[in-house]
């Protein structure tokens, strides 16, 4: 029999993130993973850290914008454990802002935009400057799974969570390996989470994104991301994936399939080269999909489960997981450590039923 501190469901950034962090603080932590650690959303997504993107529910800022706080220290423990620094790829996001928001200082004019010109194609849209930082995830990932084995965290790769139970004041976790009584259970395991644990009130449903790359033509040297409520751009301005830009997404219903249509990303294609027209010619390199989890009201789900104490849930991050990673491993490891948060988590609690839009 195993007896972990924390047993954690879900091997993508954010149980991986969490377990650094209560690995850190000198819990015993064993990571259980489905299928392959961090190969579905952490590594289908485009690195957006969005915490100002004018469309982002306001609940989310404070837990948002803690952790573009805590990146730094994030960033810099990966590089101390595993030798890799994961740079950032841009400092600045030109976004389309909706027509009801009011001017605000940031908004950039015609005459702004002229250096940007030809590049740049607004069409009806006004652009603000923000100022907002990604990264590559695939680059996150490799660093994020290198720290992880520099530790004695206990990861599980193919290692499914076939159903969870209290037991006394702890977690029966059974897997096709054999039970794991944990003090705590964590679950962690994105689009996935209303198969792993019963969720009260609001449930996570996968939303199918689809996605491309494309190779930069060399006169064209993008180095800021460009996004409008319809398409995103984001390049890629060193390491591995340079001189690519990630074009995204679609969002929709479509249980956990992850086929990619020509169409759809055709379309995509058609949408970036109208906002940036050097696009148009520019070589498709990849395409894929990936699952965002999803609640109702947009929040992610932080907290325990009101029926047992000692099953815990960190998810929900619909499409601000590279984000929110941070931030979700400092709160929940307050949380299991009996702290206080460091912000207010009622907005996100698993037993919330008020659905906001
Ligand atoms: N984070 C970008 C997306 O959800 O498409």
């Amino acid at each position: 029999m195993h007896h972990p501190d924390v047993c954690i469901a879900g091997a993508g950034i954010i149980g991986l993130s969490l377990a650094l962090e209560l690995h850190h603080r000198g819990v015993r932590v064993t990571v259980l993973d489905q299928a392959t650690p961090l190969a579905e959303a952490s590594t289908a997504a485009a690195g957006m850290l969005a915490a100002r993107d004018p469309h982002n529910p306001p609940q989310l800022r404070p837990l948002a914008e803690l952790s573009l706080s805590l990146y730094p220290d994030f960033l810099d423990r990966l590089h101390i454990l595993s030798g890799m620094r994961v740079p950032f790829q841009t400092l600045a996001t030109l976004q389309a802002i909706p027509p009801n928001v009011p001017n605000t200082s940031g908004e950039l004019t015609l005459k702004d935009l002229a250096h940007l010109r030809p590049a740049l194609n607004p069409g009806d849209h006004r652009f603000i400057l923000l100022d907002e930082y990604s990264l590559d995830p695939r680059q996150l990932a490799t660093a994020l799974l290198a720290a992880v084995r520099t530790t004695t965290i206990d990861l599980r790769p193919n290692t499914k969570v076939l159903y969870t139970r209290p037991v006394d004041n702890s977690v029966e976790v059974s897997t096709p390996a054999g039970i794991i009584h944990a003090a705590n259970f964590v679950d962690c395991t994105g689009a996935w989470a209303s198969t792993t644990s019963h969720l009260p009130n609001i449930r996570v449903t996968p939303k199918k994104g689809q996605m491309l790359s494309v190779s930069l033509p060399p006169s064209f040297a993008l180095k800021l991301v460009v996004r409008t409520p319809d398409i995103y751009i984001v390049p890629r301005t060193s390491g591995p994936n340079s001189s690519r830009a990630i074009i995204g997404a679609t969002i929709e219903d479509a249980g956990f399939d992850k086929t990619v249509h020509s169409a759809d990303i055709a379309h995509l294609s058609t949408l970036a080269a109208a906002l940036l027209p050097p696009l148009a010619h520019a070589p498709q390199l990849e395409a894929w999909a990936g699952l965002r989890p999803a609640t109702s009201d947009g929040l992610p789900l932080l907290g325990a489960l009101p029926t047992h104490p000692n099953h815990f849930l960190a998810t929900g991050h619909y499409r601000d997981g590279i984000l929110l990673a941070p931030a979700t491993a400092h709160v929940m490891t307050q949380l299991l450590s009996g702290e206080a948060p460091s912000i207010d988590l009622e907005p996100f609690s698993p037993t919330r039923t008020r659905i906001t839009p």
